[in-house]
């Protein structure tokens, strides 16, 4: 354990590294127990840093050394000092190369950081800091080495050995083992090494980039899963070509390769040229994946591979850069799903993520910027904050170019900085460089913490057909940031006329425009006002069109102008932002008055929206979902969560109640679409359709059957069981189970047990699969759920070493349940709080980010924040805990 009180790091303290390694040899003595890791390093100190004490200071931590020696000289204990952190050689020569050979317990590391074990199979995780738990090393991102790789291991279990870059040879070694080596030409900092040796399956492909090169591609998993992997290659694939037609951007190796583990504690990891990837990320088939697996595959694919240029041929100077390669390449592979299944639809789940997560962060104790200035616990900062909103400041960036402008700008970052390791800075003055455009004022999104608030008035005056828009921005202190000045930002806006159709957007003193659409207004000011003219009725204007910044905005809309924006608004994102707006009125409505039915007009407009066959399903199923809990919650001052779930549910059964007929009606006319599946012979009749189509097709058939679930007669009881039954796919059954699992605490609880019991009987040996059971019954809502954690934490299947069983059952308890995590007595909390106290000796880094819904303990009322404080309090006063915790509990306690 740490004994010494952790101390932040500050981007300020910043100094280039004094040495520098060109090239790193390495060679593994691979064995589960007891690996012996030997390195030899060419070391030269860096011409442009200022010179220290003449002595080298290497990360290293839980390891055992066992020889060193420099320039071929064995090194004397005088010459060096190891301490728990750090291996410091006194006076080095200035060039020289430096051998050492430690041992270290793959066995023993339940942190997954470093060499550990998954199943039956080795592999790494380096990223940020865990290369330092294999060898000494500087072990920082500014440093980038040319790494040659020998493996040795046991041929029998380990007949896979795999490393970065190319395969130079292989060879069979007395005793049973074997040897394989492999180089990596590209330069590359510690963090994106990776090694995996095992007994694995591996599927192939090939791809031919743009200039005609072949390229290899290789997915690797566990043997029982090669015929789950096919729609990871496809996305792969997609992605290559994707990245070279948006970007200009080619592989740069022969070979590319990911592998498929069991025990990750993150989505993936962009390791050169061999990304080692979260099992549910790559593994699906349409009978064990639901229609957002398969999209999570395809988004995580392509994330990765973009990585391969923007974080591995460009990457970071340093961790306070993070957003310099995470917020691009989240924007970049949203990017990519929206043009591979339907752009407003991809921009909605995008904002609603960004609404549920992002925002809370950034209104709460963990608050920081997309750039922040310091952390204790760098693992800590892979948070929502540097990865959505990092993406959204890079697509603000890109609006306020324009695309062609935007191009060239990525090609100069491209071409000014391949090979190096630079900041956010240096990405802006790309964009700068390449538009002539000055973003002085915009690098304050990268300082500044906190969600801007626009409010907007608007006034009409009908003599002269002139509607002025006011438009005042503002943001609320944050840790730390008491002052927050205006930012630069893109409004996207239009307006509406009655009719529903588009007026012309003409600002004073500009001559007409050529027609009505969008136009981007850009905001600097903390209080502007633009004035349209040559309109011919009072518009509704439509703002934050394909939500074009991220912040909070609020404009006195009317229900009728909600209603009209729900029914009629051109851009898909607005139009579900006004059902949205509208949804959460009628909702914080009846949490202040319950039993308060919900106006006519809402259930009107509903019933419009249901019945639109125009427009696209996918995008009908986002505008009828109600906002969720946690985002109510978001919107209030103190969370009334029992008030806001009883609302809820109580909507949901009014429109069902109400709308019956039509929820049955359009179930039925989608449903028609599935194939069938005989449930004796457990066969069906065509194969299950995987386009976006009828993805969406899906997803407004199960919001039906999930608004019908909630009044349930009879003929609903018997269609969901139908459903549940002969489903061909896994998101039309996980859709029927969550329905069946609403009966749990009613008199027709047995439904719901033999459901349960009949998922668990049929996919006990898929630990994918089993993982969705232990989710769904964490998030029931029903009154029993916290006990029934409480003995699936005693289930067979439950395994706290296992970072996705974890994430299903404690996780999707205390950040999808809000209801039963937040009960009064406090239960809910003490639970989350044990298990955190259990986990964090093993992997704190999961541990700290599980704590989060108690980090927001001030959001609620008196009684629970005593309770959610006290549970806080009482892990901070344990002995020995993580810098991860340490660093979260200090933040929100103090
Ligand atoms: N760099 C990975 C990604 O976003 C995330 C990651 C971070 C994975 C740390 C493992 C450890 O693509
Ligand atoms: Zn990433």
């Amino acid at each position: 354990m740490y004994r010494d009180t952790p101390k932040p790091t500050r981007l300020e303290d910043y100094q280039p590294p004094e040495f520098l390694i060109d090239r790193a040899e390495l060679r593994f003595d691979l064995d589960a127990v007891e690996t012996l890791v030997s390195a030899a390093l060419e070391i030269r100190r860096n011409p442009a840093a200022k010179r220290g004490d003449g002595s080298l200071r290497l990360d290293g931590e839980q390891l055992e050394l066992l020889e060193i020696a420099l320039d071929d000289r064995a090194l004397p204990p005088v010459e060096y000092v190891v301490d728990e952190r750090t291996l410091v050689v006194q006076r080095v020569p200035d060039r020289f190369q430096l051998r050492t050979r430690v041992r270290i317990h793959p066995a023993a590391n339940t942190a997954l950081e470093g060499l550990y074990i998954s199943g039956d199979m080795l592999c790494t995780q380096c990223e940020a800091e865990g290369f330092r738990r294999m060898t000494y090393f500087l072990d920082r991102p500014d440093v980038m080495a040319r790494f040659a790789v020998t493996l040795v291991a046991d041929a029998t279990r380990y007949p896979v050995l795999l490393s970065n870059g190319n395969p130079i040879d292989q060879e069979t070694l007395p005793g049973g083992r074997h040897l394989a080596r492999w180089e990596d030409p590209f330069p590359k900092p510690s963090y994106l090494f990776a090694l995996v040796a095992g007994d694995l399956a591996r599927i192939e492909d090939s791809f031919t980039t743009a200039s005609g090169r072949e390229v290899a591609l290789h997915l690797y998993m566990e043997p029982r899963n090669r015929d789950k992997c096919g729609h990871a290659m496809r996305s792969l694939k997609a992605a290559m070509r994707w990245d070279e037609e948006h970007y200009g951007r080619e592989y740069d190796l022969d070979l590319f390769m990911i592998v498929a583990v069991s025990h990750f504690n993150m989505g993936a990891m962009e390791n050169k040229g061999l990304n080692v990837f979260n099992a549910k990320y790559v593994l699906a088939s349409p009978e064990t994946a639901t229609d957002q697996d398969f999209a999570g595959i395809a988004s995580v694919v392509a994330h990765e591979y973009f990585h391969n240029w923007t974080g591995n041929r460009i990457t970071c100077r340093d961790w306070f850069q993070l957003s310099l390669k995470e917020g691009f390449t989240v924007f970049r592979d949203q990017e990519f799903s929206a043009d591979q299944g339907g752009r407003d639809v991809q921009r909605i789940a995008d904002v609603r993520a960004l609404r549920a997560r992002q925002f809370p962060e950034d209104a709460g104790p963990m608050a920081h910027p997309v750039r922040p200035s310091s952390y204790i616990e760098i693992n800590n900062f892979y948070t929502t904050t540097v990865y959505e909103k990092g993406a959204e400041l890079v697509r603000m960036q890109a609006r306020l170019l324009g695309p062609e402008r935007f191009r060239a700008a990525t090609d100069l970052y491209f071409q000014r900085h391949d090979g190096q390791a630079v900041t956010t800075e240096d990405f802006v003055r790309c964009m700068e460089d390449a538009s002539g455009l000055d973003l002085t004022q915009f690098r304050r999104w990268y300082e500044q913490a906190g969600t801007p608030v626009l409010e907007c008035t608007a006034d009409w005056e009908a003599g002269q057909g002139t509607y002025r828009l006011e438009v005042r921005q503002h943001t609320d202190p944050t840790p730390g940031q008491p002052e927050k000045s205006p930012r630069h930002m893109p409004l996207a806006l239009g307006l509406i006329g009655t009719d529903g159709r588009e007026l012309p957007v003409q600002l004073a003193g500009e001559p007409a425009p050529i027609g009505p659409g969008t136009r981007v207004l850009e905001l600097r000011e903390a209080r502007q006002v633009f004035e349209f003219v040559g309109l011919s009725e009072r518009p509704v204007p439509s703002l934050l069109r394909g939500f074009s910044a991220p912040v909070k905005l609020r404009f006195p809309y009317s229900d009728e102008e909600l209603t009209r924006l729900m029914a009629a608004d051109p851009d898909g994102v607005a139009r579900w932002n006004a059902a949205q707006q509208l949804a959460e009125r009628v909702l914080l409505a009846m949490v202040v008055t319950p039993d308060t039915p919900p106006p006519q007009a809402f259930i009107d407009a509903f019933a419009a929206a249901l019945g639109d066959q125009e427009a696209d399903p996918a995008l009908l199923a986002e505008v009828l979902a109600l906002p969720s809990e946690s985002y109510l919650g978001d919107q209030m001052q103190a969370v009334d969560v029992d008030g806001i779930h009883r609302a809820r549910e109580a909507l949901m059964v009014q429109v069902a109640t109400a709308l019956r007929a039509d929820l049955l009606e359009r179930y039925h006319a989608l449903h028609r679409f599935e194939p069938v599946t005989d449930q004796a012979a457990a066969s069906t009749d065509r194969e299950p359709d995987l386009s976006p189509a009828a993805m969406g097709r899906r997803a407004l058939k199960n919001l039906c059957l999930g608004y019908l679930m909630r009044a349930p007669d009879d003929a609903v009881l018997a269609l969901c069981q139908r459903q549940y039954a002969t489903a061909a796919t896994m998101t039309d059954r996980i859709a029927g189970l969550r329905g069946l699992i609403r009966l749990r605490d009613t008199d027709q609880a047995e439904l719901a047990e033999q459901a349960l019991t009949d998922f668990y009987q049929r996919w006990s040996q898929d630990a994918l699969v089993l993982d969705k059971w232990f989710a769904i019954q964490a998030q029931a809502s029903a009154p029993g759920t916290l006990g029934r954690v409480k003995q699936l934490l005693r289930h067979a299947n439950f395994s706290i070493g296992n970072p996705n069983r974890v994430r299903s059952l404690i996780g999707a308890f205390a950040a999808g349940n809000p209801v039963c995590f937040h009960a009064a007595d406090g239960g809910g909390y003490r639970l989350l709080a044990e298990q955190v106290a259990r986990l964090d000796p093993l992997n704190p880094q999961l541990a700290s980010r599980l704590l989060h819904p108690l980090t927001q303990w001030r959001r609620h009322d008196a009684s629970r924040q005593a309770l959610m404080r006290a549970e806080l309090e009482g892990l901070r006063a344990r002995d020995g805990i993580s810098p991860d915790l340490f660093e979260v509990l200090g933040k929100c306690l103090d």
